[in-house]
């Protein structure tokens, strides 16, 4: 399956692609885990997106096209792949859907996570994730390590995003109602959304999600 998975920040795309990506046996592919991992390890493409990440602005159009093709060119990618955080403007899905069709593909669902912002802004202010691998999810409430400051994956030290400060959070929900949810327009015109709730607990979604792409 080909899913791009959209939501505002906070709403638990990573969190949820994680499970869903080990049920359907797909890549989870997430532009922001990718930047992080080249901004951790130095990289030129690190460089130059840490400024905008740091400032809630999105990653110019053509360094992130390409970071996103590269990662679905990779043999692990072949038959299907769960993309988080990437089409986010319209001219990324257009990117995508012209991608697709030169390989004979087309996305199978986008499944649109749906939650209020006063819930947004409580899930990113306790947020912690891995210093070793920012796929690692944690909430200081919410979903609690084992040991305080400890990744339960792979004991790396957990620490707070630096584009979770408040300031921040505010101009990334601004760019998210801006740039990215006229991609949702954009898909419904092809049929391909499915919207639900994601309030509730973890597993509570991921039934739902699972649910909803079988449809
Ligand atoms: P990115 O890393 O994609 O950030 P985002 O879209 O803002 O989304 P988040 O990662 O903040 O939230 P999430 O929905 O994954 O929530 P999570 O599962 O962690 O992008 C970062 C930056 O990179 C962008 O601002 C931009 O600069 C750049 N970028 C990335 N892609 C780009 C692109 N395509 N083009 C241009 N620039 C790009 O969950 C949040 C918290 O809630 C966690 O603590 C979790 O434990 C908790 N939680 C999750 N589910 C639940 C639940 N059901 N109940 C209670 N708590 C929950
Ligand atoms: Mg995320």
């Amino acid at each position: 399956m080909r899913i791009v998975l959209v939501g505002p920040p906070g709403a638990g795309k990573g969190t949820q692609a994680a499970f869903l990506a080990r049920k359907l046996s797909i890549p989870h592919i997430s532009t922001g885990d990718l930047f992080r991992a080249n901004i951790s390890q130095g990289t030129e493409l690190g460089k130059q997106a840490k400024s905008y990440i740091d400032a809630g602005n999105l990653v110019p159009d053509e360094v992130t096209i390409g970071m996103a093709k590269d990662r679905m060119d990779q043999a692990d990618a072949a038959n299907g792949f769960l993309l988080d955080g990437f089409p986010r403007n319209v001219f990324q899905a257009e990117a995508l859907d012209a991608l697709l069709k030169d390989e004979g593909q087309k996305l199978d669902a986008v499944l649109d996570l749906e939650v209020p912002e006063d819930e947004v802004v409580k899930r990113i202010a306790g947020r912690r994730i891995c210093r070793n691998d920012s796929s690692h999810v944690f909430h200081t409430e919410y979903s609690k390590p084992q040991q305080e400051g400890v990744c339960d994956v792979c004991g790396g030290e957990l620490y707070q995003r630096e584009d979770d400060k408040e300031e921040t959070v505010r101009k990334r929900l601004e760019v998210y109602h801006t740039e990215t949810e006229p991609i949702i327009g954009h898909y419904r015109a092809q049929g391909l959304v499915v919207t639900i709730s994601a309030l509730g607990k973890v597993g509570e979604v991921t039934e739902r999600a699972l649910e909803a792409l079988k449809k």
